[in-house]
Parts: C-alpha cells; structure tokens; sequence
C-alpha cells in the first residue's frame, strides 16, 4: 500500500494494515458466534461506511441470521455534525428480535445513540452494537458499546468503508490524516 494517500485536500498515512484489521474481525466474529449460537439475530447494517467491515464481520459468523441495511448521516468533512438524520430502509420488523448495529466507526456517539433512541420503542428484545473502530476518548454517550474490532486514538481516519467527503472507502486498510 502507498505511504501517502491524497484525498481531495489532505494527506493520509498508514494507521492499522489490512492483517490486523482481519486477525481483530476474527475475534470479534468468534465472540458473536458464541454469544447469539441459539438466537438468530437480526444484524442492522448502518451504511454506508460498515458495507465492508460487514462483509469481512458476518461471512465469519457462523449462525443463522437476517441482514437487513439502513442509511443515517451525521458527517461532513472531518467533523461529526451530530446533526443525525432519519433511519432510512429498515424494512424487517424488529419486536421480540435481537438486534446488532454493525457501524464503521464510534466516535462521539451521536449517531448510535439515535440509532438506540429510534429502536427502542419498537420493543427489540435486545440491541447490541458491533464496530469496526471505537473512538473510546471522544465517546460522550452511555449506550454500552459491546462489540468493536479495535480501539483507535482520536484522530480522523478513512479506508476499510471510511471516507473523507465520500472518497477513500474502498482502500483496504485503515489510514490516519497527515498531521
Ligand atoms: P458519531 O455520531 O460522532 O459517533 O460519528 C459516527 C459517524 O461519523 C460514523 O458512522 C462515520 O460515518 C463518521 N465518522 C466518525 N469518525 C470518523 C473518522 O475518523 N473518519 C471517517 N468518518 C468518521
Ligand atoms: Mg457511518
């Protein structure tokens, strides 16, 4: 992989290579497997930036399960806005269900926290989170975040999903912003 990245008007560097973002899937894959063995969860796809991480998480998870993809937004450039959209596309009905929001990325937690506020009156039996990367540092919420592959500094990164004003989602490993 390059050592600089340009995307529009920034620089972006290696930050978590492509086998280490695999090797923390696998765990996080092995643990989901355990846990919901008899309980055939539906999984919540929060696009676009989980597409990818979803693809590498649920192909490792070996238990019967629906997938179902919704879309919100809250960013724009490399500032969350906390300015959450309506949940778009979910089309399953979740009462009595055991749900699992797989996201990209956990930063303040605006997002999931809506995403929390907007299912819970649908009476789910349970909601669980499961992300790529957790921002543990500028975390400002008290939802309990379950499941992520890796916990990463606070510093804005693209790849794996990730973009910066829609590019950078298709490269395959994680990079940081060039400070
Ligand atoms: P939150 O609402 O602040 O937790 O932000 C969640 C959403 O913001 C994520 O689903 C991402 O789409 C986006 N986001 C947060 N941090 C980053 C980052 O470092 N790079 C790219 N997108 C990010
Ligand atoms: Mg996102």
């Amino acid at each position: 992989m390059p050592n600089e990245i340009q995307l529009h008007d920034k620089t972006f560097v290696p930050y978590i290579g492509a086998d280490q973002l695999e090797s923390a899937i696998e765990k996080t894959a092995a643990q989901l497997s355990e846990h919901y063995k008899d309980k055939q969860p539906l999984f919540v796809v929060v696009l676009n930036g989980a597409f990818m991480f979803a693809a590498e998480l649920l192909k490792r998870c070996n238990i019967k399960a629906e997938v179902v993809f919704v879309r919100v937004a809250s960013y724009s450039g490399t500032q969350s806005s906390g300015d959450v959209r309506e949940i778009l596309g979910l089309t399953s009905p979740i009462e009595h269900r055991d749900v699992i929001l797989i996201e990209d990325i956990i930063d303040t937690g605006h997002t999931i926290a809506k995403l929390f506020e907007t299912l819970l009156p649908k009476n789910p039996k349970s909601i669980k989170v499961a992300s790529l990367l957790f921002k543990k540092l500028a975390y400002e919420k008290a939802y309990p975040i379950d499941y992520y592959a890796l916990e990463i500094e606070n510093k804005f990164v693209v790849g794996y999903g990730l973009d910066y004003n829609e590019l950078g989602r298709n490269i395959p490993s994680i990079y940081v912003l060039k400070s």
